[in-house]
């Protein structure tokens, strides 16, 4: 068989190690083809396409390196307008014909798999890969590069304790994670975080403020909170940015936090915001074990013809499931995540 392999969203640690597992895997074991689609799914659809043939060599010495050989793309979809879409397939489909392709591995988040799906609608099979930082993808309880972007994070924010201590300050963290809490509350346990905001909790700048006044009775004058880029005020929206290109992105949350803290309690407050850092660099060793396994994973569904899946983590195992029958949609933490829960039960506030 020949099979395609593509990074779509943004990057994450655990990418290359993911395509050095599907390439080994299929080439070793099974006697496959291996094409890379370069710059998401974008590579598939354009004429010529971008695409190149894999070999063992090429994904030699790759499983530790951040970012992905075949680079990636979350700037906007071809399926935006009917017309860029009918453009999209007609140039896919050709180039699948011509690359005799039997299979595309679809590595995304929500998005990149809503796109994927459109392509198998189209007749072209499709085998899919979790990844996102933000853990926010339904079918899977852990998707590539989360646990790394958690240790990046957690390292960063146990560092802010001793600064914040030395000048009785508070400390606001601001992570990743568009509307979904995993990384501030996993990256928040993890660094000893005395409050954490949440987009699924809208907060009250009351809870935050009689959480840091209890502290002082013990003593500690000074606290850390980790803030999650979506979460925001009771009855509020969630606060925007721009970038560079004048696109808009979650983003400002911490600094609002700060203030309010500052003119409410009279506290000096500072605020870190992890930006990309979250996202860059070398995968964790649980990051590079998960991308392996749900490679070798991937290439096992392609050989058994059972396509239309997307591979996962739940319960312990290595699991897939068909792309019609899960929301194809990112997804928050519930209410009853029993992280969530033994947070609050140790005492850390969720500024509810
Ligand atoms: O989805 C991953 C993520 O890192 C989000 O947590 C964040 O909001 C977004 O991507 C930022 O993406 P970029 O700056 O690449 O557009």
């Amino acid at each position: 068989m020949n099979i395609g392999i593509c990074t779509g969203g943004g990057d994450c640690p655990g990418l290359n190690a993911v395509i050095r597992a599907v390439t080994r895997h299929a080439i070793l074991n099974h006697g496959m083809k291996v094409f890379g689609i370069e710059c998401s799914i974008n590579g598939i659809m354009t004429n010529p396409p971008a695409v190149r043939e894999l070999k063992l060599s090429d994904v030699s010495g790759i499983l530790h390196k951040g970012g992905t050989i075949l680079g990636t793309s979350n700037a906007g979809s071809p399926f935006k307008s009917p017309e860029s879409g009918a453009k999209a397939i007609a140039n896919a489909l050709a180039n699948w014909n011509t690359l005799g392709l039997d299979c595309l591995i679809v590595v995304g988040g929500d998005g990149t798999q809503r796109m994927a799906v459109q392509l198998q609608d189209a007749g072209m099979p499709i085998v899919g890969i979790p990844k996102t930082i933000d853990n926010d993808y339904e079918p899977t309880d852990v998707s590539i590069g989360f646990m790394t972007a958690v240790e990046v994070a957690s390292e960063a924010i146990s560092r802010l304790h001793s600064t914040a201590e030395a000048h009785s300050r508070v400390m606001v963290a601001e992570v990743m994670g568009r509307d979904a809490g995993f990384i501030a509350l996993h990256s928040g346990i993890a660094s000893a975080a005395n409050i954490i905001l949440l987009p699924e909790i809208p907060f009250s700048y009351d809870a935050i403020i009689k959480a840091m006044e209890s502290r002082r009775k013990r003593g500690r004058n000074f606290s850390v909170v980790v803030v999650a880029e979506g979460a925001h005020e009771i009855g509020c929206e969630p606060k925007f940015r721009s970038s560079s290109t004048g696109s808009v992105h979650l983003g400002g949350i911490a600094d609002e936090v700060a203030r309010e803290i500052h003119k409410r309690a009279g506290i000096d407050s500072r605020v870190t915001v992890l930006g990309h850092i979250q996202r860059g660099g070398s995968p964790a060793p649980l990051d590079r074990i998960l991308a392996t396994a749900f490679g070798v994973h991937a290439v096992d569904l392609v050989a058994a013809k059972k396509f239309g899946t997307v591979v996962g983590y739940r319960g312990g195992e290595i699991t897939s499931i068909k792309y019609g029958d899960f929301a194809n949609e990112a997804r928050s933490l519930s209410l009853n995540d029993p992280f969530l829960m033994a947070a609050e039960a140790i005492g850390i506030s969720l500024g509810r």
